[in-house]
């Protein structure tokens, strides 16, 4: 069996498929690891109730104070994971990353082939006037952000419970995923639709699962790497 090394020398099509578990090494919690943010109440209530489409509408305030405690690192740098599929991309080896993460850790190590389709805490739209603000509008306002120019709530682009993915970034991801020869999956536990269904566009060569527990996918996989993701991305050498 080929190693990680020997598939991705051998391989021109890469996606990579990338959840909470590669942004850890940054110091943002997953979400259902041992300490990931799921794994404790918010003031008396879960975390899931409070990240639905229903109690943003119902609860602004508190949605947006437990938003900006727990959702929220923009201090956060990219860690060995995102700078390697950084330079899979230089190297022309990559055709996107395909990430449920809302920290815009790929973007910000300089990938420019990346569907976030759970949206990113990066870009923050009124409700009214769908004007456009950066995230320091949601860091600098207190309570529920307005809209400079017409008083709307300023929401996150961020897919909450109850809400759709967008579909422009679901149709690339899955068009990328259809069309590759290496499908590495990393650092996600494949609890959430549609994102987890994803995998079944994969038809390529090699499936690759870098994960540090167990995942719905693994019986597939040619190869499972049990580990840190950004240990073992670290250790890849990437031509560019
Ligand atoms: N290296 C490898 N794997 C790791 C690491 C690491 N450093 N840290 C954590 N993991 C693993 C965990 O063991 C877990 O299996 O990453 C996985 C993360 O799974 P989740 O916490 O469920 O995160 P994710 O799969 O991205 O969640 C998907 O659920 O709530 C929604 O919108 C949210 O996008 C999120 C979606
Ligand atoms: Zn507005």
């Amino acid at each position: 069996m080929p190693d990680l090394q020997q598939i991705i020398d051998r391989s021109r099509r890469i996606v990579c498929f990338t959840g909470a578990g590669v942004s850890t090494a940054s110091g943002i919690p997953d979400f259902r690891g041992a300490d990931g943010l799921y794994a404790g109440k918010w003031k008396g209530l879960t975390p899931e109730m409070i990240l639905s489409q229903s109690f943003f509408f119902l609860h602004p305030e508190a949605f947006f104070e437990f938003y900006r405690e727990k959702l929220l690192f923009p201090k956060a740098k990219p860690n060995a994971a995102h700078l390697a599929m950084e330079r899979l991309e230089r190297a022309g080896k990559l055709r996107g990353v395909v990430t449920q993460n809302v920290d815009g850790l790929h973007k910000r190590a300089g990938n420019k082939l990346v569907y976030e389709i759970h949206g990113s805490v990066w870009e923050n739209y009124c409700m009214d006037c769908n004007a456009f603000y950066g995230l320091e509008k949601i860091l600098n306002s207190p309570g529920i952000p307005r809209c400079d120019r017409c008083g709307g709530v300023v929401k996150p682009w961020v897919v909450l419970y109850g809400e759709a993915p967008d579909k422009y970034s679901c149709m690339g991801a899955c068009r990328e995923i259809s069309n590759c020869d290496t499908l590495i999956v990393a650092g996600t536990s494949l609890s959430v639709e549609p994102a987890a269904s994803f995998l079944d566009y994969f038809h390529g060569k090699h499936l690759v699962v870098v994960n540090a527990e167990p995942t719905p996918a693994d019986d597939k996989a040619e190869l499972v790497l049990r580990g840190n993701a950004a240990e073992v991305f670290e250790s890849l050498e990437i031509r560019v």
